[in-house]
């Protein structure tokens, strides 16, 4: 999709972080943009942002929704038809949540929380627009699809596995509809940043409350660890402008970094070692290495001393190191 100007675009998590840079870059490129969010008072300011950075109060549509319940999914759906007067040409979909713990702690609520809102929201999204979207634009207009995914979904960690599984699925589901979406003169993109200066720090604030039920050690000290490492991210308007170009080539995949090839052979690499006996060995021997490497990008963090990415502390079956240091 080369041509945005006057066309209409759909980003879920548009109230926030990456989602609202999306809204200001394509909202610049004359797009009108409808913003999906569950959070009414981030999606008041969010208008106003929007208005601040140029874009026309007509322009914009805020919708205030849950993106994990179908109905209301389908119901904005409708919203944005019959205000823009069409379904997007361009759904991104942004919306996201994170939270981190040892795997083997994991519960069904942390689950369903983040699957819920990182991967199941987007097969709504897709589920409900795409069909739209053929019929309005396939074979006649460019129209185009992406998802706000993570270099999560390239990497296993052990604290990481309800995320990571998450976007590692929205990766395959973007690659899945470029291939099928380029004959009608469609596209799909799936966005892999590594870390965004962003509001997602603050996500358990919202948790549902009926998937409260963390293994996770979540205190205010955590929720403060998070918010500092995502205020070393990259700018929101910055990366958008990767995915506008990215869309621009109809390119599958966009990591918005120098030598993506690199990144993505280092992580191939553990996968290929996954297979052999030899590679296995290999690893172990790494292991310590790869430890150190992540430690590297911490930012100086005391990760311990906040008592981040811990279980919670009344799993007495869970590893004493991957507790809470007292
Ligand atoms: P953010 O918290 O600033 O924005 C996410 C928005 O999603 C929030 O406004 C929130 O209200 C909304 N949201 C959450 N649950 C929702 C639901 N059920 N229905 C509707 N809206 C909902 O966070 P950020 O960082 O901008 O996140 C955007 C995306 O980027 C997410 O998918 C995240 O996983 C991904 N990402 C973030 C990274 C980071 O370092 N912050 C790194 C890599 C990927």
């Amino acid at each position: 999709m080369k041509n945005f100007a006057g066309k209409i675009a759909f980003i879920t998590g548009g109230a926030s972080g990456a989602g609202l840079g999306q809204a200001k870059v394509f909202g610049k490129a004359g797009m009108r943009v409808a913003i999906a969010d569950i959070r009414q008072e981030a999606l008041d300011k969010a208008v106003e942002e929007l208005i601040a950075y140029g874009l026309k109060r007509e322009d914009i549509l805020p919708i205030q929704v849950d993106l994990t319940d179908r109905k209301a999914y389908a119901a904005a759906a409708d919203k944005v038809e019959e205000v823009f007067g069409g379904p997007p040409h361009l759904l991104i979909q942004t919306a996201g949540v994170n939270s981190f713990g040892p795997a083997e702690a994991s519960t069904f609520d942390d689950y369903d929380w983040v699957m819920g809102v990182c991967l199941h929201a987007v097969v709504n999204g897709l589920v409900i627009f795409v069909p739209r979207m053929v019929k309005a634009y396939g074979h006649k207009e460019e129209f185009h699809v992406a998802a706000t995914s993570s270099m999560g979904g390239f990497m296993a960690g052990p604290i990481t596995a309800p995320y990571s599984a998450a976007k590692a699925a929205v990766n395959i589901l973007m690659f899945s509809y470029n291939e099928a979406l380029r004959p009608y003169g469609g596209g799909a993109t799936a966005l892999c940043p590594g870390n965004i200066r962003s509001n997602i720090g603050e996500a358990e604030k919202y948790r549902p409350a009926h998937l409260r039920n963390t293994g996770y050690n979540v205190t205010e000290k955590t929720i403060g660890l998070l918010k500092n490492i995502h205020a070393h991210g990259m700018d929101p308007v910055e990366l958008a402008e990767h995915l506008k170009a990215g869309i621009e080539n109809n390119q599958p995949l966009v990591i918005p970094y120098p030598n993506p090839d690199k990144m993505l052979r280092e992580q191939h690499e553990i996968i290929e070692l996954y297979c052999t006996p030899e590679g296995v060995r290999k690893l172990e021997e790494r292991r310590k290495e790869m430890e150190e490497k992540r430690k590297e990008v911490r930012y100086g963090l005391d990760y311990d001393e906040a008592g981040f990415a811990k279980a919670r502390p009344d799993l007495d079956w869970v590893d004493p190191s991957k507790k809470v240091s007292k």
